[in-house]
């Protein structure tokens, strides 16, 4: 059987960077499904429309190739930020459906992380796991990330957009950000890039000898 393997869970939770590093051990194909969202968003601000223009959106989601996921501008906070806005039109998310479902049904099987994986995209996903951290974790990841990319930004800053993300992500009628019932959560406040590694190494080594 594909195995599957579904990550979700809030902004800077370091949900990316584990997904990434589960897809090359498991030698899986990985889909940071965020990048849908803010590849919608950046077409929506190239083009000078609102983000609140569910028709431009629902055509830029339709219409997505996978070549507009590499840009590195996708990256920038602005775009998470507007990202999160049309992320909240039910028309976008079922456009963006079709796509993530067909990148999730390869033969070997994907890993997938977003905010709806194990919920909405994939309920029958091998194995879910739910990643948080506190917000001022978060913060603190998220401003040496953008650090490093020579992006500034104020820590301060960056923990306000994430607790309004986190509240617009939760609250949304249209696939709410919620950990599935059957997900394993592990929070990784206390935890670095290689503990959380190997906490959902042990996950995943567990649900595939079972
Ligand atoms: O994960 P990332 O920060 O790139 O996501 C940007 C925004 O896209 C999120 O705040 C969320 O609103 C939206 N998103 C979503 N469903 C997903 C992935 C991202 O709604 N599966």
């Amino acid at each position: 059987m594909p195995m599957v393997i579904a990550i979700d869970g809030p902004a800077a939770s370091g949900k990316g960077t584990l997904a990434r590093r589960l897809a090359q051990h498991y030698g899986l194909p990985h889909l940071d499904t965020g990048l849908l969202y803010r590849a919608v968003a950046m077409v929506l601000i190239d083009m000078g429309a609102s983000l609140d223009d569910e028709r431009a959106a629902t055509h830029a989601a339709a219409g997505l190739v996978a070549d507009q996921l590499a840009d590195p501008r996708l990256r920038e906070r602005v775009m998470g930020e507007a990202a999160s806005r049309i992320s909240g039109i039910p028309a976008v998310r079922g456009a963006l459906l079709a796509w993530q479902q067909r990148f999730a049904g390869g033969a070997a099987g994907a890993v997938l992380d977003g905010r709806d994986i194990g919920t909405v995209i994939c309920p029958d996903a091998r194995v879910k796991l739910f990643i948080t951290a506190s917000p001022e974790e978060r913060a603190r990841r998220r401003h040496r990330e953008l650090d490093a990319r020579g992006e500034a930004a104020s820590l301060a800053a960056i923990l306000a957009d994430i607790q309004a993300r986190d509240a617009r992500d939760a609250s949304r009628a249209a696939a709410p950000l919620r950990a599935a019932a059957d997900a394993v959560v592990l929070d990784t406040t206390e935890l670095d890039a290689d503990e959380a590694f190997a906490a959902a190494r042990a996950v995943v080594d567990r649900a595939r000898t079972q």
